[in-house]
């Protein structure tokens, strides 16, 4: 690399030591391949004298066979590595890209400009500070214009750089980009407050991106290399606040307590009074230790261990904050949220959220309203699509230390995770946090749908029905018993248990059964509601009763079995000994013998237990239960 390598050649100690002490500027460069964005890299690369020789050379040949730049040598080639790119001529991933020069070290995060890649450029741009928004001087601002900007002003990048580019095929016209710098202000009203800078450049002929234009005398501002080189991004962190999220307890001997975690905003001395965010403790940091010495002070972005003077609790996703300050852990927060994945975001559904080190359960539980990128306007939205950004109230179950995200980005964001895949699918900014008072979680219907979303089931009554010993305990209690080794939520309500509690007062008169019965129905109905599959087996011999309970539930869930077995069976089996006390006239009202049985007219399922084994029964049940969409 030319420019420094004489220096590395004669000293690189001093080299190494000068680079290491220069400061990191972390960009992202916006713009479709059609505004020059590979190219502006690509020059910025060149002319600062950060290619190698040889690929110089290899470009120089590539340039000839899969350039788009006549005889010049196309500087995009530099930068379009991805080979999917070359072929495509589109930019589909974030490139990280490093460079130095003699002031400062640079980070490009180099995004794609189109519209499906939203979630890849606010992925480049979370951890950028200064955002370079390439426009062609021929077309002027764009809707990916107005995009690019609205999601880096999102994200907190306070520094914008408007880069006029190919202004050679406009002329290199001072009115023209006036004209732009113009239209761009009065859009940009409705930014977050944005540090803006505007250079008219052309990537291709290189004026002013490392060397002063010699074409537009016109502007003096100096070239864009200069700007990059010269921006005070240092006060962007957040020295103020300090937020230490604690990632994990380092415990190697009774002697030594650490914890470990990196500084996520504020600065950090031996001696400050802490306190534990959510338990209140406090102590008092004893020392900063990390694998280089200990520290006088840590900046946000440092990974430490930090030890106090007093043993307290603290464990892993817990913060430590300065002993005065005025944070309070918070459930419900509004934020933007970008969402990431195939599968739209739902409003109330439960998502895993990790903000820092804490894990915790949420929801959205509204989208006050939907963005639209392009234009910015505002919309009610059900829903969040992939790449849609919204701003959403949400409501979490255990409390967490959170800030806005303009305030500290660092202890502002958080990353959004489907419980069942483990996926991210989205990622938020904090916005507001909300006081207690506004805190709306207990007011939220946890409906029976939702029970059912969780269990990942359809909650249903499954009522078997017939003779005394046909055999319907059997069955129920084997198929609750395969159902819940597939990983359903089950109960089983049993008539020989629920007699000697709930319906303890009842005997077998029809009045009694019949109140059995309905009793019986709305256990089950709650059951469901719970969001339970939930198996009954009672003889319920009136066709009333069992009408009576399926009218109780909405259509679809009452799935009745009849236990078709016949009397002389029952009678054979006569497992508690009950039809031959019946036929002695020791009991009563026996169903089958002093007391009608009706045969259910219609009923789901219908299984001839006499006949088939307690296994095949249940084989013959998940089927006609995965017909009946109960289960999957
Ligand atoms: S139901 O008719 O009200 O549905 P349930 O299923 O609760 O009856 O109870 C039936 C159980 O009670 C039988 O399995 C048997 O063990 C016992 N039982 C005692 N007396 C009778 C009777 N007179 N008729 C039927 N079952 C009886």
């Amino acid at each position: 690399m030319s420019h420094a390598s004489s220096m590395i050649s004669e000293n690189i100690e001093t080299y190494l030591k000068e680079h290491e002490q220069k400061d990191l500027l972390r960009f992202i460069t916006c713009g479709s391949v059609d505004d020059g964005k590979s190219t502006l890299i690509g020059r910025l690369l060149h002319d600062s004298k950060m290619i190698y020789e040889d690929q110089l050379a290899a470009i120089t040949r590539d340039s000839k066979t899969s350039g788009t730049t006549g005889d010049k040598v196309d500087l995009a080639l530099l930068v379009d590595g991805l080979q999917s790119e070359r072929e495509q001529g589109i930019t589909i991933d974030v490139a990280y890209r490093f460079f130095s020069t003699d002031k400062r070290k640079f980070i490009i995060a180099d995004t794609p400009g189109h519209e499906q890649y939203t979630r890849n450029m606010a992925t480049g741009a979370s951890t950028a500070s200064l955002a370079i928004i390439l426009i062609d001087a021929r077309h002027g601002i764009q809707t990916q214009t107005r995009r690019h900007s609205y999601i880096c002003s999102l994200l907190g990048i306070r520094h914008l750089v408007v880069a006029v580019n190919k202004m050679d095929l406009v002329d290199y016209s001072q009115e023209r980009f006036d004209e732009i710098v113009t239209e761009y202000k009065a859009f940009s009203k409705n930014l977050n407050d944005a540090d803006l800078y505007f250079v008219p450049i052309s990537a291709l002929e290189g004026d002013n991106v490392v060397n002063p234009s010699e074409n537009m005398d016109w502007y003096q501002d100096g070239p864009l290399l200069r700007l990059l080189e010269s921006v005070d991004v240092k006060h962007d962190s957040n020295l103020e606040d300090l937020r230490f999220p604690v990632q994990y307890v380092n415990r190697p001997n009774l002697n030594f307590r650490g914890y470990c975690g990196t500084l996520a905003a504020g600065i950090l001395h031996p001696g400050d009074a802490i306190r534990v965010l959510g338990s209140g403790r406090r102590s008092t940091v004893e020392r900063i230790v990390t694998f280089d010495g200990d520290l006088e002070a840590a900046y946000p972005g440092q990974a430490i261990t930090v030890t106090l003077e007093d043993e307290i609790d603290i464990s892993r996703g817990d913060m430590l904050v300065a002993a005065d300050s005025e944070l309070e852990t918070t459930t419900a927060f509004t934020a933007d949220l970008v969402w990431m994945h195939d599968t739209p975001m739902e409003v109330g559904r439960e998502y895993e959220l990790k903000a820092g080190t804490s894990v915790v359960s949420g929801r959205v539980a509204r989208i006050i309203h939907q963005t639209d990128v392009n234009t910015l306007e505002r919309h009610p939205a059900e829903n969040l699509p992939l790449n849609g950004i919204a701003r959403c109230q949400i409501e979490v179950k255990q409390p967490l230390g959170l800030d806005p995200y303009k305030r500290s980005p660092h202890s502002g964001n958080f990353i959004v995770i489907d419980r069942m895949t483990n996926v991210t699918v989205g990622a938020g900014m904090v916005v507001e946090t909300l006081s207690a008072s506004n805190i709306v979680w207990h007011d939220m219907a946890v409906t029976k749908q939702r029970r059912a979303e969780r269990n990942h089931q359809k909650p249903c009554i499954i009522w078997f029905t017939g003779l005394s010993g046909a055999g319907k305990s059997t069955t129920a209690n084997a198929l609750e018993r395969q159902l819940f080794g597939m990983g359903y939520s089950t109960y089983l309500l049993d008539g020989d248990n629920v007699r000697h509690g709930l319906c303890g007062d009842l005997g077998f008169s029809d009045k009694h059964r019949q109140e059995n019965i309905r009793r019986v129905g709305e256990v089950a109905k709650l059951m469901v509601d719970a969001g339970m599959i939930t198996l009954v087996s009672f003889i319920s011999p009136f066709q009333r009763d069992r009408q009576l309970v399926r009218d109780m539930v909405e259509s679809g869930e009452f799935i009745e079995v009849f236990v078709n077995t016949s009397l002389e069976v029952c009678e054979e089996r006569d497992p508690k000994g009950l039809y031959q006390k019946a036929r002695a006239g020791q009991i009563d009202d026996f169903t089958g013998i002093t007391s009608p049985y009706e045969t259910p007219k219609n009923p789901e399922i219908e299984i001839d237990a006499g006949e088939l084994s307690v296994e095949e029964s249940v084989k013959t049940l998940i089927s006609h239960l995965k017909r009946l969409n109960v289960i999957a």
